[in-house]
C-alpha cells in the first residue's frame, strides 16, 4: 500500500465512526447534535487519529479496538477550530469549505458545540471498557493534560496574547506552536505508545518525531496561510495578518520559514530512522507536510 491509499483507507474507516457517534439521545437537544455534527463530518483531513492508528500499526497492534480513540482524538480537534473561529478568536468564517460554525448556528450554539465535543471526547475514552484499565487511564490524563491548560488550552491563550507583540523571538515562537498544535499530535502518538507497549527506546524516537512533526505542520499551516488557496485550503487566507498574529512567516520571512519546516522535517524523519521500513508512513507522512496544500 502506499501513501495516499493508505491515508484513504484509513479517512474512510474513521469517517464512518464519526458519523455514527453523536446522536441526540433527548429530541430537545437535536439542533445542539446538528451543530457539533456540522463540524465533525464536513471533512478535515483526520491527521491525528490516522497519526494514532499508524503508530499502534508501526507497533505491530490492529487498529480496529482503538477506533473510538482515534474518534475521540478528532473530537477534540473539531472543537478546537469551532472555538478558534469564533469572532472573540481568529474570527473566521470558513473552516473545511463551509461556513464556519458560528456563522451557520449563531457564537453562542457554536461555543456550545466545541464544549460538547470536548466533553464527549472523554465520555468516549471512558467507555472503552474492552481495554486495559490502567493503560487506558494513563491515555487518558495524558491527553486531558495535553488538550488542557497545560498545553493546548494554554498554546491558545498565548497566541492571543502575542497578538500585535512581534517580539517572543524563536524560543517564543516555538513554544506557541508546541502548546497550541504540536502538542495534540504529540499526545496522539504518547497513547499509541501506551497502548501499544513501546520500549522506551521507540517511545523516545517517537516522542522526538512528534515534536518536530508538529513543529513543521505548524510552520507549514503559517506558510499556507500566505500562500494557500482558499478554496483548496477550505479555510480563508489572510487570518494571521489581519489578526497581527506572531507566526513564523510575520515574524520571519517565507522563504525562512520554510527553510525552518525542511529542518524540522528533517529532525522528524531522523528520529525514527532507527525504527527502518516498519516506520515508513510516519516519515512520508511529515515529508508530505512540506508540499501540502490542505
Ligand atoms: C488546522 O488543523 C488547525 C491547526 C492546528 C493548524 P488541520 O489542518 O489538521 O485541519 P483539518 O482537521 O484538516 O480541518
Ligand atoms: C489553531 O491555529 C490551533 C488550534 C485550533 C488549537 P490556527 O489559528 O493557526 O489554525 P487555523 O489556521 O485557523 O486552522
Ligand atoms: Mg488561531
Ligand atoms: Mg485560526
Ligand atoms: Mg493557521
Amino acid at each position: 500500500m502506499n501513501f495516499k491509499e493508505y491515508m484513504q483507507e484509513k479517512k474512510t474507516y474513521i469517517d464512518q465512526r464519526l458519523r455514527e457517534l453523536l446522536q441526540p439521545e433527548t429530541p430537545e437537544f437535536a439542533s445542539l447534535y446538528e451543530a457539533m455534527n456540522y463540524s465533525l463530518l464536513a471533512g478535515g483531513k483526520r491527521l491525528r487519529p490516522i497519526l494514532f492508528l499508524a503508530v499502534l500499526e508501526v507497533l505491530g497492534k490492529d487498529a480496529q479496538p482503538y477506533l473510538d480513540l482515534a474518534c475521540a482524538l478528532e473530537c477534540v480537534h473539531t472543537y478546537s477550530l469551532i472555538h478558534d473561529d469564533l469572532p472573540c478568536m481568529d474570527n473566521d468564517d470558513l473552516r473545511r469549505g463551509k461556513p464556519t460554525n458560528h456563522v451557520v448556528y449563531g457564537a453562542g450554539l457554536a461555543t456550545l458545540a466545541g464544549d460538547g465535543l470536548l466533553t464527549f471526547a472523554f465520555e468516549l475514552m471512558a467507555r472503552q471498557k474492552h481495554l486495559d484499565a490502567a493503560k487506558l487511564n494513563r491515555c487518558i490524563a495524558v491527553f486531558a493534560k495535553a488538550a488542557g491548560p497545560a498545553g493546548m488550552v494554554g498554546g491558545q491563550a498565548y497566541d492571543l496574547a502575542c497578538e500585535g507583540h512581534a517580539s517572543i523571538g524563536l524560543s517564543g515562537l516555538k513554544l506557541l506552536h508546541h502548546a497550541k498544535t504540536g502538542i495534540i499530535f504529540k499526545a496522539a502518538i504518547e497513547l499509541a505508545a501506551i497502548l501499544g507497549d513501546a520500549t522506551a527506546e521507540e517511545q523516545q524516537m517517537l516522542s522526538d518525531y512528534a515534536v518536530h512533526m508538529g513543529l513543521t505542520f505548524q510552520i507549514t499551516d503559517d506558510i499556507l496561510d500566505f500562500t494557500g488557496d482558499e478554496k483548496t485550503l477550505g479555510k480563508p487566507i489572510g487570518s494571521d495578518e489581519r489578526n497581527d498574529k506572531a507566526t513564523y512567516v510575520t515574524l520571519f520571512s517565507l522563504p525562512e520559514a520554510q527553510r525552518l519546516a525542511d529542518e524540522a522535517a528533517q529532525a522528524a524523519a531522523a528520529a525514527i530512522e532507527p525504527m527502518g521500513d516498519r516506520a515508513w508512513f510516519l516519515r512520508d507522512l511529515v515529508l508530505s507536510m512540506l508540499t501540502r496544500v490542505q
